[in-house]
């Protein structure tokens, strides 16, 4: 059975009041996103393995500690996912980026899929899906299907909010995929918006309603 983390630090949960409160503004919530995504990072990278190096200061040589050479990539699933690739990006500047693009069908609210883009050598690099909205976790599970058959070892999955129906999902789809999020909600309305939730991430960052 995979994990599931919720982050409570107080940067993260204040970020996120404010993420969810209706009257923020298209620009404050992009960058909130951005910076939640960040804070996160910092969190779900708290595994990677470190090697010793020595180093020479101005004064004599220190043992230090240097990440091991893992190679990590970022898959936002589109749209909303491009939200927290910025903030991803300003911990692990190298960091390789795919893209899976997803829309849940309004009726059924199946997942279908638009776009797909790996980097070539994506077997060899930790993987971590960001989406913001964890909500029945098709989206999220289809696109961590598409993933594993690139052949990529290990995959996490970020999110912002989760809903308990997605995680319950999440781990009978994919029981080996750790999922990170700052907060898991209530449940989700017959419409599959996770209540009480933040309203549709993808328009709130792009200004789409
Ligand atoms: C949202 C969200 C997730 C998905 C979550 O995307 O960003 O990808 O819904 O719902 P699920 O867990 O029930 O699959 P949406 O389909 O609205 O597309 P968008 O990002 O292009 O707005
Ligand atoms: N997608 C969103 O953007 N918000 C939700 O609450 C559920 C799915």
């Amino acid at each position: 059975m995979s994990k599931v983390y919720v982050f409570d630090h107080p940067l993260i949960q204040h970020k996120l009041s404010v993420l969810r409160d209706k009257r923020t503004s298209v620009k404050e919530f992009r960058e909130l996103i951005s910076e939640i995504a960040m804070l996160m990072c910092f969190e779900a990278t708290r595994d990677l393995p470190l090697e010793e190096v020595e180093i020479e200061t101005p004064v004599a040589v220190a043992k230090c500690r240097r990440i091991a050479g893992k190679k990590l990539a970022v898959v936002p699933i589109l749209r909303a996912g491009l939200g927290m690739v910025e903030g991803m990006i300003s911990l692990i500047p190298n960091v390789k980026v795919g893209h899976v693009g997803l829309f849940r069908d309004p009726q059924t609210l199946e997942p279908v899929k638009y776009y797909f883009k790996m980097p070539p050598d994506i077997q060899e690099r930790d993987v971590i899906v960001v989406d913001p909205m964890l909500a029945t976790g098709g989206s999220a599970s289809a696109a961590i299907s598409f993933i594993k058959e690139t052949g990529a070892p290990h995959i996490k999955l970020m999110s912002i909010i989760g809903a308990p129906e997605g995680v319950e999902r999440m781990q009978a789809d994919h029981p080996d995929v750790d999922i990170y999020v700052a907060a898991l909600d209530d449940h989700l309305n017959d419409h599959g918006y996770i209540v009480p939730g933040l309203g549709d991430a993808g328009d709130r960052i792009f200004g789409t309603k």
